[in-house]
């Protein structure tokens, strides 16, 4: 594999930082990814040269940030293989492109006694706006449960699937346990008896291939942040046909075609979902970062950041009473554990004073914690700036601290 691991972390200068007089160690890209020097310097290049409203200024310098913006959505729509760019819509992140769909499908499809699947593996952002939506429409959310190994049962999925079922809601990887879902296979089941599925991508997009196409989803979902971009800037990607076919999710500028009290006409698409100002900056940055990846080649990325996931694991294991959550044959990017006998916040805590940064908690994912009957775990999550040797030393400084926690009556 041809992967230049100097080069890359030279593009992301807050890896030289120190945190508590100790060389930081980065294991938190699963909640925000860095930013590299070709992100954040096309975002001061945009304040210093050209920024202007989009889309709507007759003037040299809202014309070029119209252009940039629009090249990215061309970039974005390249990225994951959709069909049109009016299938890609931007908005503030994952959260809110699931609150979209969640919000406008539901208000066209869902009626009372309709059924919604979502896997128990998901974050709060794809269970919370089902649940708002099914609430107002009075349907009903179905779980599907995952395994305890943390995978999920097609077989399951079938038997869930009904004439009620509206919806299936799943995610591409867990962020919690990292386990790709075999989405293409879900999609397939699913559209069998014509029902749409949203995949929450968002912890897949900066790991893994993406092709909407390919898979046949209907609603793909993920962020910025989370791949090396701005955060404040995310993707929906909706087939065309049901992005027309859905009423707008918020009302402003930039979605309305003409406005009077008598009524309103709506934008095309994309622009019917992309009311009012939207982060200028931060989406045309996000091409510097899309670039990025592009240039390193998801491939490449796949392959070493599965090898640091393999070597993390091996050590961990190491350790006596080490509980991993999560052992799907296909996982990618995290690593979530429990040492018998540690609470994850004070491992967190110590750990952090140590220079390693890692999430604990419930990790946004209220529902796994309770299939394993848990108050919360350690993640630790990769990127592409990612070393072994800081395994090796996130390992000998969970070793300190476990020592001291074990020992502390
Ligand atoms: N869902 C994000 C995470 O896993 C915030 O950390």
């Amino acid at each position: 594999m041809n992967y230049d691991i100097d080069l890359i972390r030279s593009y992301f200068p807050i890896l030289k930082n120190e945190v508590y007089n100790k060389p930081l160690v980065y294991f938190d890209s699963a909640a925000s990814a860095q930013k590299p020097v070709q992100v954040l310097m096309k975002e001061e290049e945009l304040h210093n040269d050209y920024y202007g409203n989009i889309h709507r200024g007759a003037h040299f310098m809202a014309d070029k940030a119209t252009l940039g913006y629009e090249e990215v959505r061309e970039k974005v729509g390249a990225f994951i293989n959709a069909n049109s760019t009016n299938e890609v819509i931007f908005t503030k992140g994952t959260t809110e492109s699931i609150n979209l769909v969640a919000s406008s499908f539901g208000e066209k499809f869902f009626k009372g006694g309709d059924e919604i699947i979502v896997s128990e593996m998901e974050h709060h952002a794809n269970i919370v706006p089902w649940q708002l939506v099914a609430a107002r429409k009075g349907a009903r959310i179905v779980k599907w449960p995952f395994n305890d190994d943390g995978t999920l049962s097609l077989g399951m999925l079938e038997e869930l699937l009904s004439n009620k079922t509206k919806l299936v809601a799943v995610a591409h990887v867990s962020n919690v346990l990292g386990t790709v879902n075999p989405v293409k296979e879900i999609i397939g089941i699913a559209h069998k008896k014509n029902i749409p599925v949203l995949v929450d991508g968002a912890q897949a997009a900066p790991h893994i291939p993406i092709d909407v196409q390919d898979l046949d989803a209907d609603f793909y979902t993920f962020s910025a942040h989370k791949m090396y971009g701005p955060n404040g800037v995310g993707v929906l990607y909706g087939k065309e046909k049901w992005l027309n076919e859905i009423p707008p999710y918020q009302g402003g500028g930039e979605m309305i075609s003409e406005v009077s009290f008598e009524g309103t006409t709506f934008n095309e698409l994309p622009y019917k979902f992309e009311a009012g100002t939207p982060h200028i900056t931060g989406v045309i940055a996000f091409g510097c970062a899309i670039d990025l990846v592009n240039e390193i080649g998801l491939k490449n990325l796949t392959e070493w950041e599965h090898s640091l996931m393999e070597y993390a694991t091996t050590r961990l294991l190491e350790i006596d009473g080490m509980k991993i959550y999560g052992e799907a044959p296909q996982k990618s990017g995290v690593v979530s554990f429990n040492i018998e006998g540690v609470h994850s916040y004070d491992l967190g805590a110590l750990i952090d004073k140590m220079g390693v940064a890692v999430r604990t908690g419930h990790l946004c994912a209220d529902t796994v914690m309770t299939h394993y009957n848990i108050p919360g775990c350690v993640r630790i999550s990769f990127g592409m700036y990612n070393t072994l040797a800081e395994i090796d030393a996130f390992i000998s400084a969970l070793n300190k601290v476990r020592m001291m926690l074990q020992e502390t009556p």
